[in-house]
C-alpha cells in the first residue's frame, strides 16, 4: 500500500483557503498555486539522492552533497497540473518537464488522452505527477499508467486537493506511488467534483468560465 502524505503546514493551509474561496480570481488562484506547489515540493523531495561533490570553500576543501537534479522529471496533466510545474522547478530547475494530456469526458467523467509528450529518457528519472485535483483518480492513475507503460519504476503523485474515493483507487491501482496532498476532502458530488473542493482548477487556473 502506497503511503499518504496529507502536507497541511500552516502557510499551506492559509494559502489553500484563499484558493477555494469562489471571489478569489485566476490571478490570485495561479500564484497561490504556485506558492503551495514550491512549499509541497519541499516534502515530495525530501529523498531525493544526494551526491558527493568535491568543493572549496574560502577555508579548505571538502566533500559536499549535491541532488542529482538531472534525474528528475516533472510531469504535470494538462491543464491544470501546469500551475504546479513552476513551483517545482523553482526548487529543482534542471529537472526536465514532460506533458499528459488528459481530459475528463462530461458525461461519463472518464479520462480521454489526447497528448503526451515525455522526457526521452523518463524511464530512468524519478516522475513527479503533478495535478491539482484528485478526485474519481481516474486521470491520475492512467497517467500513471501511461508512464509505467514508458518503463518508468519511480513515480510519486503531488496533488492540492484530493476526495477519499481518488485516493482508494490510486492505491488500489498504483500502490507503488506515494502521494501528497495538502488536504483530503469529505466527498464527491453527483457531478464528481470534491466537496467542499475548490471548483474546476483548470478553468479557475486559466479564467475560462
Ligand atoms: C481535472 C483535474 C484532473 C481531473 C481530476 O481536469 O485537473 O486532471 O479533473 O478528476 P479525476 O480524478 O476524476 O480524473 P479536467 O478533466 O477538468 O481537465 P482540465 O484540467 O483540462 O480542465
Ligand atoms: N476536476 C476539478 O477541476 N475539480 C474537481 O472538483 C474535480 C475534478
Amino acid at each position: 500500500m502506497s503511503t499518504l502524505h496529507i502536507i497541511d503546514h500552516p502557510l499551506i493551509q492559509h494559502k489553500l483557503s484563499i484558493m477555494r474561496d469562489v471571489n478569489t480570481g485566476s490571478k490570485d488562484f495561479r500564484q497561490l498555486l504556485d506558492e503551495i506547489a514550491m512549499l509541497m515540493g519541499y516534502e515530495v523531495t525530501r529523498d531525493l539522492p544526494l551526491d558527493d561533490i568535491e568543493i572549496e570553500t574560502p577555508i579548505t576543501k571538502m566533500t559536499a552533497k549535491a541532488i542529482s537534479g538531472r534525474k528528475l522529471a516533472i510531469i504535470p496533466i494538462l491543464r491544470a497540473g501546469l500551475g504546479m510545474v513552476d513551483g517545482l522547478l523553482n526548487l529543482v530547475p534542471v529537472a526536465k518537464v514532460g506533458h499528459i494530456g488528459l481530459y475528463r469526458d462530461p458525461e461519463t467523467h472518464l479520462p480521454v488522452e489526447y497528448y503526451c509528450k515525455l522526457p526521452f529518457d523518463i524511464e530512468e528519472r524519478i516522475v513527479i505527477v503533478v495535478d491539482p485535483m484528485l478526485a474519481t483518480g481516474g486521470s491520475a492513475s492512467d497517467a500513471i499508467t501511461m508512464l509505467k507503460n514508458k518503463g518508468c519504476t519511480n513515480i510519486k503523485l503531488m496533488c492540492l486537493v484530493g476526495a477519499p474515493e481518488g485516493v482508494a483507487k490510486m492505491q488500489e491501482d498504483h500502490p507503488d506511488v506515494d502521494i501528497f496532498i495538502a488536504a483530503l476532502d469529505e466527498k464527491l458530488n453527483d457531478h464528481k467534483y470534491i466537496v467542499p473542493g475548490l471548483g474546476d482548477a483548470g478553468d479557475r487556473l486559466f479564467g475560462t468560465k
